[in-house]
């Protein structure tokens, strides 16, 4: 069994590489990944290029880099390979659509003309856009509100077209926001933990009033490889949590973990612009497939936070050079 896995020096793809190879014996990993800002090799530094894990340099919108990473064929391609931070695409949104609706189109004529029998994209729940109450379906209407959302709808909405036009093997899964180990430091999770190590304060846009469906990394990678493998062509799975929680709960709870004092360590600053208020998904389809999410909020927060504080050699090299100007960008105006 090959599997192809685009971004796979990502966040979420990393932490599925390592479990994929640690849970199925007989599998074979290629990585394809582009090693941009967020393509970090150290999230796989644990796992040496071996018989059954190679990796290639190369971005999911070159057609001859896909094509060496496919080589002689693949059972499945898996593309976690996105521009993903919501802030970033506010700022620049145009590598957003090269790598999230070109790539995503690339990857698909490499499907249909090498007859790659599944296509798994990684989508996300923001494609809804805002729900203000409920829970959003996986055949609800897409309402995407960010460049970033917009994009990963773009892309879902090709993958769903080739499956209708050409009979594309597809499957999309929707997760919700992620959070555990090897999280680059610009999501609010690992900002904001790696801030309050640090004895910075933390930004909270607008009222903090915002609520995101919060889901460990291990639960997403479980859930993505349990649609690979028993889910069915053409449908999509919603992937979440079920741990609705206000960014103001969340800053809680990190302040708490991190020894810190709300009064002093938070910043209220301008609000996103175009900030959608709530996301949450109905999981009852992947959970019918047999899958569940494992890791209980309430110890997968504390073990996150225990993990940033173990893994300082990670994060510090990522919060200087390229990042520093960013946050400059992002934060010094607000
Ligand atoms: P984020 O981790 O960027 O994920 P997403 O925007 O994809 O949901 O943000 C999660 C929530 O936290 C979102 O409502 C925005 C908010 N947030 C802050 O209040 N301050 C910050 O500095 C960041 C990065 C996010």
């Amino acid at each position: 069994m090959r599997w192809v896995v685009t971004g796979g020096l990502g966040f979420i793809g990393s932490n599925f590489i390592r479990i994929a190879l640690r849970e199925r014996p007989d599998l074979e990993i290629v990585n394809l990944d582009a090693m941009t800002y967020a393509g970090n090799p150290a999230n796989l530094r644990d796992i040496e290029p071996a018989r059954r894990y190679r990796f290639v340099h190369g971005d999911i919108a070159d057609p001859a880099a896909v094509r060496e990473a496919l080589g002689d064929g693949a059972d499945a391609i898996v593309n976690f390979a996105a521009e993903t931070h919501v802030d970033r695409s506010i700022l620049d949104p145009e590598a957003f659509l090269k790598t999230d609706i070109l790539g995503t189109h690339v990857l698909l004529e490499a499907v249909r003309e090498q007859k790659i029998a599944r296509f798994l994209q990684v989508s996300t729940d923001e494609v809804y856009g805002h729900v203000a109450e409920g829970e959003s379906k996986e055949d609800d209407n897409l309402r995407p509100r960010s460049p970033y959302s917009a994009s990963k709808a773009g892309g879902d909405l090709q993958v769903l077209a080739y499956h209708t036009t050409f009979g594309t093997p597809v499957i999309i899964t929707r997760g919700s926001n992620t959070y555990g180990p090897y999280q680059y430091p610009e999501k609010l999770i690992p900002l904001f933990i790696t801030n309050l190590i640090d004895d910075q304060t933390v930004p909270v846009y607008g009222d903090g009033m915002q609520i995101r469906d919060w889901l460990h990394v291990e639960d997403h990678a479980h859930g993505i490889m349990h649609v690979l493998e028993q889910g069915e062509l053409g449908e999509i799975y919603n992937i979440g949590g079920g741990n609705g929680r206000t960014n103001l709960e969340i800053t809680e709870k990190l302040m708490h973990g991190c020894g810190r004092d709300i009064k002093t360590h938070v910043r209220h600053v301008a609000d996103r612009e175009g900030h959608d208020r709530r996301y949450a998904i109905d999981t009852a389809k992947a959970r019918a497939l047999g899958w569940k999410p494992r890791v209980a909020f309430e110890s997968g927060l504390p073990a996150t936070i225990q993990w940033y504080r173990e893994n300082e050699a990670w994060w510090r090299p990522l919060k200087s050079g390229e990042f520093g100007e960013y946050y400059k960008r992002q934060y010094a105006h607000r």
